[in-house]
């Protein structure tokens, strides 16, 4: 039997290539079902999920609640401000209160690194990381490889630059983690204030991490760049240097500069004229969008597994 924990999702840090591809393949066949807006056969009818957001968010968010929906589960939606968390309630106990209530699984954001498994070892009902901080955004990871592999055929073998702030990227996190299980390079681009040099430790599986500072210099060679905004809610502007835009900001210029099949993708919120320009994320390349598409699949597997345990 998978213990809810097993079956919950709380990083990707450990997991290995066939449980990430297990993942992919089940958010596959749930693409047409995202795409047509009509419910599977094997729909979790009369389950229940809450969406436990104690940190602002647009499209995991609603990404989660959609995914719930087309499976036919029910879920309600719970924000810090809307919740008696604004009393002062903790985390842990509007979690450990929506547990007692029979919830079949919470879907929680949070700005605590390690939030999401803290709340995991109190419940007994599976948690679904949303994003937790500096530390992980599991699904974030997963749809990304999927956008991956769906525009470049395979993720083994292929670059894929991470640019921007990394340290306070829980997304670079995710993303690094799944991309080296399956095989790619990841290529962290930041100036040293923005990287710590030890995340290249974070190697799993048959890929490589390494660290770069010149933006110039890695886009020739990649096969997609991942565009991240500066997180001020974490401090990060402090280390972020005066001349950030024009050493690190995706301009049309560094576009033209892009390998011919090269991706662009942001997971957003994106800062426009900052990290990224419209040049880069209205164009052809952009699948910005479709990394939003593929996410709610992503999450239908996610929340099946977590059901279910399938
Ligand atoms: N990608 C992402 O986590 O976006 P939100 O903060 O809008 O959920």
């Amino acid at each position: 039997m998978i213990t809810p924990e097993r079956r919950g999702l709380l990083g990707l840090e450990g997991l290995n290539a066939e449980t990430i591809s297990g993942y992919l393949e089940s958010a596959r066949r749930y693409l047409p079902t995202v795409e047509r807006s009509v419910a599977p056969e094997h729909a979790l009818r009369g389950a229940m999920a809450a969406n436990l957001f104690f940190e602002d968010s647009t499209r995991t968010r609603s990404s989660f609640a959609r995914a719930a929906m087309l499976l036919g589960m029910q879920v309600v939606d719970l924000t810090e401000s809307g919740s008696s968390a604004s009393k002062g309630e903790t985390l842990l106990d509007t979690a450990l209160n929506l547990d007692a209530m029979g919830f079949d699984v919470l879907i929680v954001r949070c700005s605590a690194s390690g939030g999401a498994s803290a709340v995991a070892a109190r419940t007994r009902c599976p948690i679904v990381n949303a994003g937790d901080g500096r530390h992980e955004h599991p699904t974030q990871g997963l749809l990304d490889v999927m956008t991956i592999q769906e525009s470049l055929g395979t993720v083994q073998g292929r670059a894929v630059a991470i640019v921007g702030d990394i340290n306070n990227s829980r997304v670079a996190r995710s993303d690094m983690h799944a991309l080296s299980a399956l095989g790619a390079t990841t290529v962290l681009v930041a100036p040293p204030t923005l990287v710590d040099r030890r995340l290249a430790r974070a190697v799993q599986g048959a890929g490589e991490v390494r660290v770069e500072h010149d933006f110039d210099a890695v886009l020739p060679h990649v096969d997609a760049v991942i565009m991240l905004r500066v997180q001020l809610e974490r401090d990060a502007g402090s280390g972020v240097p005066a001349d950030f835009r024009a050493m690190y900001g995706l301009t049309a210029a560094r576009c033209r500069a892009l390998r011919d099949r090269a991706i662009i993708m942001h997971p957003g919120p994106m800062n426009r004229g900052v990290e990224i320009d419209a040049a880069g994320a209205d164009s052809a390349r952009s699948r910005i969008l479709r990394q939003v598409t593929l996410g709610v699949a992503v999450r239908m597997a996610v929340l099946e597994r977590a059901v279910h345990g399938a």
